[in-house]
């Protein structure tokens, strides 16, 4: 016996997180009953509909891809822009693990497994991001600490940066650094540089946890080894 929320996100259909959102909105049924409770457990016999579509049980599936600027981290846009998952032409449902922006490139994982995009997405110490980043402007030494010690946004204190600074361009007006951080909050980069009064101009994920983008040209992508996937899993146990 299972829990019904971790059922649909192994299916593929979309993450845990998204899977406790269907249970409660009341689109999801076990042997043609709606169920809203979180906690319901379900065997392998029980019939999972959601929006009266039932669970597929597909092979499980991981991809590393270099993203491009102007592709949208989703699995559809209503605005008929180009996806992450338009990429990857597979058979399987596959959807991002975490997000970046429009126009962010670098490190991004595809799976339809919920689990290990659970594990990575979940806050930990172990799963670092690294982000090369171009700034408007000459950036200073208390900028910097600043962004070290942790920003405060809307009154509230960020997580601290591991912040080095690689390069200034006079004649450009730009810095280049590279960040680390652990958190995935929406426009976390860009927020933390222009909270400090230096916008983002450019940004790249160079890697993420053991991933990096070596060997893939922008655009291209590659599917991860069972020893890769297995290191995932191995992290598990940190965040129980
Ligand atoms: N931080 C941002 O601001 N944007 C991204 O795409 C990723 C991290």
């Amino acid at each position: 016996m299972e829990r019904l929320q971790k059922v649909i996100s192994n299916s593929g259909l979309c993450s845990r997180r998204k899977a406790e959102e269907l249970i409660l909105a009341g689109r999801v049924k076990v042997n043609n009953k709606i169920i809203r409770e979180l906690g319901t457990k379900v065997s392998n016999k029980d019939i999972i509909k959601v929006d009266d579509n039932e669970l597929s049980k597909e092979k499980k599936v991981y991809y590393l891809l270099n993203k491009p600027r102007g592709v949208i981290t989703s699995v559809s846009d209503d605005k008929k822009r180009k996806t992450v998952v338009d990429l990857i032409p597979c058979n399987e449902h596959i959807y991002p693990v975490g997000r970046l922006d429009y126009d962010t490139t670098g490190v991004l994982l595809l799976t339809n497994d919920g689990d290990f995009a659970n594990i990575l997405m979940h806050p930990n110490e172990k799963v670092e991001k690294l982000y090369i980043v171009k700034v408007k402007g000459i950036i200073k030494g208390d900028a910097i600490n600043t962004l070290k010690n942790g920003v405060i946004i809307d009154g509230e204190k960020w997580e601290k940066a591991k912040v080095k600074l690689r390069k200034v361009d006079y004649k450009t007006n730009t810095s280049m650094l590279s960040v680390i951080i652990h958190g995935g909050k929406n426009h976390q980069v860009k927020r933390m540089f222009e909270s400090v009064g230096f916008p983002v101009l450019k940004l790249k994920r160079e890697r993420e946890f053991i991933f990096d983008v070596k060997g893939l040209k922008s655009g291209e992508y590659r599917s991860l080894t069972p020893k890769e996937v297995a290191i995932v899993y191995s992290l598990e146990k940190s965040i129980k």
